[in-house]
């Protein structure tokens, strides 16, 4: 179902009318309206030279979490692991910040341009233990692709 998706996130990234903001959004909207178990999808980023995330485009509830401080939260761990963090239960993480109390599972998702990871993708799910090796590939892939337009 996910490698479906694969072309629809090229046709985005490749296409000529959009600018990066744009494609990003597209991207967030296609994933949330099209994987049943993907209810928030959005982009971080490094804010500057600062040690921070900065929310980016986003498809899903408003979050309060704009700014990230690195280390902090399971975006902030990706922010200086430089791996994937796949979360079945947030539950029963003690380094998390919740943004809603319907989130049951997270996984994020590092972005690197030139090997350097300036930033990341998020996925929230109410479904408990959703996300497989084929959700790392996925988001992978759409990372990479991402990084092509940056
Ligand atoms: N849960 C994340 C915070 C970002 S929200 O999911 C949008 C974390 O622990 O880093």
């Amino acid at each position: 179902m996910l490698s479906t998706l694969r072309p629809q996130v090229s046709a985005i990234t490749n296409s000529s009318k959009k600018s990066a903001t744009e494609k990003m959004q597209a991207i967030c909207e296609l994933l949330k309206e099209n994987v049943p178990y993907y209810d928030w999808v959005g982009f971080y980023f490094r804010n500057g030279d600062k040690e921070e995330l900065k929310l980016g485009p986003y498809a899903g509830a408003p979050t309060d979490h704009t700014i990230i401080p690195f280390g902090k939260g399971i975006c902030g761990q990706v922010a200086v692991s430089n791996q994937n963090f796949v979360v079945p239960d947030v539950k029963a993480q003690d380094n998390y910040i919740a943004c809603s109390i319907t989130v049951k599972a997270e996984i994020v998702v590092p972005l690197f341009l030139n090997g350097v990871n300036i930033g990341q993708i998020d996925i929230d799910s109410n479904t408990p233990d959703p996300f497989s090796e084929e959700d790392e590939h996925f988001l992978e892939y759409v990372n990479q692709e991402v990084s092509k337009i940056l």
